[in-house]
């Protein structure tokens, strides 16, 4: 499990390739396992791989959300707040379970943090996605998962330089 853990690194340049539709459909179903508070399930995931719209959602948040052009699926991750007051923590553990996956299965992923940021002109980037994707109003959106091919290559987390630090037995 530490190995497979040491390798994942947030990619940001990918291929021009498609992903299969079968792998996408494995995220998807695998994501559908997460564990969520009171087992509400309170969120919703939307798979995008039109590269019109993937272009619009890379501006949402200027430098911060480019590398979504360039990836071959984006996955927004959101969640109905009106369910669950936890629903970040929902979002936040499906969403990294699908990057889980994405590694698993030889594609690169990174996260595109969207709740409480903001568009380079101040817009709310929560309002842009749910204009672009057409997310009803009482959805939140956390973040956007852009996966596809690696393009590029990133050494592993080196184990003798994890923050051990942040270890505490029994007390801190
Ligand atoms: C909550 C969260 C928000 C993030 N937001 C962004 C983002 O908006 N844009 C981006 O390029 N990377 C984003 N990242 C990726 C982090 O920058 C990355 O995980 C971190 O630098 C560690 O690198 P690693 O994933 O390769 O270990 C985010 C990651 C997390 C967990």
């Amino acid at each position: 499990m530490l190995e497979f853990y040491k390798t994942r690194r947030s990619i940001r340049k990918f291929q021009d390739k498609a992903v299969e539709q079968e792998k996408i459909e494995e995220i998807l179903k695998s994501a559908l396992t997460a564990p969520s508070s009171k087992g509400k399930r309170p969120w919703e995931l939307i798979a995008v791989t039109d590269k019109e719209i993937l272009g619009k959602l890379a501006e949402v948040r200027g430098a911060s959300s480019g590398l979504i052009a360039g990836a071959a699926l984006g996955i927004a991750v959101i969640a109905d707040s009106e369910t669950t007051d936890v629903w970040t923590e929902d979002a936040s553990i499906i969403a990294v379970m699908m990057q889980l996956s994405a590694h698993s299965l030889g594609l690169g992923s990174c996260w595109v943090q969207i709740r409480e940021r903001f568009t380079p002109g101040g817009k709310s980037a929560d309002a842009c996605v749910k204009d672009v994707l057409n997310i009803p109003e009482k959805y939140k959106v956390e973040c956007i998962i852009a996966m596809g091919y690696p393009g590029e290559g990133k050494e592993p987390h080196k184990e003798e330089k994890l923050p051990y630090e942040k270890i505490h037995y029994n007390r801190f």
